[in-house]
Formats: C-alpha cells, structure tokens, sequence
C-alpha cells in the first residue's frame, strides 16, 4: 500500500515539475501550442512524439522557412499524420505552402523487425511487434482525412504507399529542406538515410525519432554518418530525439 502512495505521487509531481519546469518555457509560447493542441493532446492524439519533439519540428519548419532553405518536408513512418500535420500547420503560419510534402508509410502498420531491432529496455522489438502492429496500423484514407483537415494544398502533399524499401528511391523529391525518420527500425533508417540524405540542401534539418528508443535505429544512423566525411552533431532533443543540420560541402 505504501509502494502504491509513493508510485501515485511520484507519478504526480513528475507530470507537475514537466509542465511547471522542464517545459514550462513551451507552454509560454502561444503559437506554439495553439498549433500543438491541433496534434499532440490528450483530445487530438494524431502524433505519437512528446511535447519537445513536436517543438523542436515546429523550430525547424521556422528555420527553413525563415532562412529560405530550398527543398520540400519529407516524413517516413507517419501513423495518424501528427508530425505531418504540424508541419503543415507551421508551414501555413509561415506562408509557405508552395513546399511539398511527402509522407512515406506502409499504411498498414509495422513490418516484421529484424534481431537488431531491441528498445531501449532491452527487449526484442518482435515481442511487442505482434501487439503493436494493429495499434501502429493506420490506414491511408484515415491519414488523408487527417492531414487534409489543416487546410494544406492538397495537390501539394504526396502520399507515397509501401515499404520505403520499396518505395524510395522510385518517388523522391528532388531537394529535401527537412528530412523526418520515424519508421523506428534498423533497415528502414538506413534504407532512407542513403537514398535521402544526399538530397537534402546543406543547411537542411534531419530529424531521427527513434534513435535513443530503438538501437536498430541509433546503429543505422552511426553507421551512415561513420560512412560519410562530414562529421556532425546530433543534438539531443529528449532521450530518444537527435536533430542535426547538413554541413555545407567545403566542411570535411
Ligand atoms: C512510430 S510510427 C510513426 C509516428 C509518427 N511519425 C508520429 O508523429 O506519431 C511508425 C510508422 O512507420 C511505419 N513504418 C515502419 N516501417 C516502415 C517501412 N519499412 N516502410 C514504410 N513505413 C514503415 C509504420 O507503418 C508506422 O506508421
């Protein structure tokens, strides 16, 4: 009884210190949440990210609108459209809906993993894949209803359906501005890194959801950047988030 009154409180007094100190800094920015109660709440539960995530997407569309970086928005693994959605959102904030954005999914949930694939506890992902595949399965007409509720130009947002590995590299954007990774495994994140990577403008935003989540994730990521001369810093957003800008290619 008493491990129980400890649990509730500190369950308790965690939820108050993130809201009142660790975040309280986001929850002064009106802009910000006014575009994030559209996603990210309890109501309107479209994305599956935390509150730093969602705002570190929201500071990047900024930057590249702002500093007019030339390129559309890619995201791989979307589920219910949230990130997708802010991102749209941010880009009708910034005038800026001439961008595309192409949002890569099987839409129908998660493939089989692979032995790399482990969560940050250690377990396999294959034992939670069962259980989480019809949960993470969301279908594309769902998506759609979804994505086109933020008043986005339909014309301009290019659903692409499949495995990335299948899909990618036939249907690509010519220039990438911001590159989103999200599909949590180890041969998805590389797949996609070494198709897209290269299209994306110096200066570009590449965000990795899952790289302190998933191993598979962290290992395709290192391993990518291990290949490549330019040497980055992957700047940590929460315990699984890592954000970086492209170098431009005189820095080796
Ligand atoms: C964690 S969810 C994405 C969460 C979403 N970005 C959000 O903001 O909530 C992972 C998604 O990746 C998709 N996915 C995983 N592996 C894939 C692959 N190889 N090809 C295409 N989609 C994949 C799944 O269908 C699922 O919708």
């Amino acid at each position: 009884m008493f491990k129980n009154f400890i649990r509730r409180w500190d369950g308790r007094l965690r939820k108050y210190a993130d809201r009142y100190l660790n975040r309280s800094d986001l929850e002064k920015d009106k802009e910000f949440q006014n575009l994030y109660s559209k996603v990210g709440t309890r109501k309107s539960k479209y994305t599956l990210t935390s509150m730093e995530r969602c705002y570190s997407l929201y500071k990047a569309i900024q930057y590249i609108t702002k500093g007019d970086i030339l390129g559309d928005i890619v995201e791989c693994g979307v589920w219910r459209g949230g990130s997708a959605m802010l991102a749209a959102l941010t880009l009708i904030k910034s005038q800026q809906t001439h961008r595309k954005i192409y949002l890569y999914d099987t839409y129908e949930g998660m493939p089989e993993p692979t032995d790399k694939d482990i969560d940050i506890h250690g377990v396999p992902y294959r034992l939670l894949w069962k259980k989480e595949k019809e949960f993470l399965s969301v279908s594309l007409d769902e998506v759609k209803k979804n994505i086109f509720s933020t008043g986005y130009p339909k014309e301009n947002i290019i659903f692409v359906k499949g495995m990335v590995q299948d899909t990618i590299p036939n249907t690509v954007p010519k220039k990438i501005a911001l590159l989103r990774l999200d599909t949590d495994l180890y041969e998805s994140t590389y797949h996609e890194l070494f198709h897209l990577y290269p299209k994306t403008t110096s200066q570009g935003v590449i965000i990795i959801d899952d790289y302190g989540h998933f191993q598979g994730s962290q290992e395709a990521t290192e391993k990518y950047l291990s290949q490549n001369p330019q040497k980055v810093l992957l700047h940590r957003i929460d315990y699984s988030c890592r954000v970086w800008i492209k170098p431009s290619p005189t820095l080796k």
